[in-house]
């Protein structure tokens, strides 16, 4: 089968060789498309594809008409959100994740990112220390539980909050269980949002949740820009002087964010809480054996089109 490996933003090179090694291992014929300029490359490259190995690379409706021959595409991490999934199950092209791969390394971030922001971006202004603080987690799942493991190691207090765990899966996931959104912004010295972007999602976290932070809070997302509503998130900032926002995904305000709050403010140029060679090798090379295994054996365990 051709594969084609479309990685706008470029995997790790020991990566893309061990992806090559795995699907040419069985046979399957690989091409690498990285760095690609604009997304009209894209729809242009997918022509003979039947198998994509992709990353935040965006899999629309124009792309999957785009690949008439197209049968699979494992997007090589957790979300998802940038695969048209109505489009994909109309044509019977299966959509798969790699859930847990690149965890660590965004879980790496999130606390790196928190410490940046306690230590004022690294100026020679007084800080303040992460431990003894409380660390809120906004979904317990493969990130959100290795950013509480790390914040227990620094000595901080964690509570979580996932509507998919029991209290007594949350306490044995070392944190302190929530209930309520309202409640775990109300307690969290630092909230790491770690949800996806859903319908149900999107713009959910602004002025109501972030305003009942409490006084010197951070708000760290390395999850998705859509998950905040962006003015309510201004107007947060703007009311309450002691608040701070860090993040891996650039809102689409951020001029205006950093024009008016400075060092309160922090976004990555572009997202790079997965951007480790032990991430890429370890999403991209499960997404390769995902595509192998299924060609072999139909195995769809990780689909999550079904
Ligand atoms: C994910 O959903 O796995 C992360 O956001 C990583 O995305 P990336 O592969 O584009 O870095």
């Amino acid at each position: 089968m051709k594969v084609l490996v479309a990685t706008q933003k470029p995997f790790a090179a020991v990566a893309v060789k061990g992806i090559k090694d795995i699907l040419e291992a069985a046979g399957h014929e690989v091409t690498v498309f990285e760095k690609y300029a604009e997304q009209s490359d894209l729809v242009a490259a997918v022509a003979d594809a039947e198998a994509m190995i992709i990353r935040s690379d965006k899999v629309t409706a124009e792309v999957i008409a785009a690949a008439p021959k197209l049968k699979i595409v494992v997007r090589a991490g957790a979300g998802y959100d940038n695969v048209d999934l109505a489009a994909a199950s109309a044509r019977g092209v299966v959509v798969m994740n790699t859930p847990g791969q690149n965890s660590n390394a965004v879980a790496e971030l999130a606390i790196a990112m928190m410490i940046f922001m306690a230590r004022t971006q690294f100026t020679p202004a007084t800080g303040s220390e992460v431990q003894g603080k409380r660390l809120g987690v906004q979904a317990y799942g493969n990130v959100g539980r290795l950013v509480g493991a790390k914040a227990r190691a620094l000595g901080m207090e964690v509570s979580a909050l996932d509507p998919f765990l029991s209290d007594e899966q949350i306490i044995a996931g070392g944190a302190d269980p929530v209930h309520s959104v309202e409640e775990l912004y109300a307690c969290s010295d630092y909230l790491s949002i770690h949800i996806p972007a859903l319908p149900a999602t999107i713009k959910s976290i602004g002025y109501d949740l972030i305003t009942r932070m409490p006084k010197g809070a951070t708000l760290v997302n390395t999850a998705r820009k859509e998950v905040i509503d962006e003015d309510g998130l201004m107007r947060a900032l703007e009311e309450r002087p002691d608040l701070k926002y860090v993040t891996d995904v650039m809102p689409d305000n951020y001029a205006a964010l950093q024009e008016k709050f400075g060092l309160r403010v922090f976004a990555t140029p572009k997202k790079m809480g997965a951007q480790t060679s032990e991430a890429n090798v370890n999403a991209g090379l499960a997404a390769a054996r995902q595509i192998v295994d299924y060609f072999a054996t139909g195995n769809v365990r990780f689909q999550v089109n079904k």
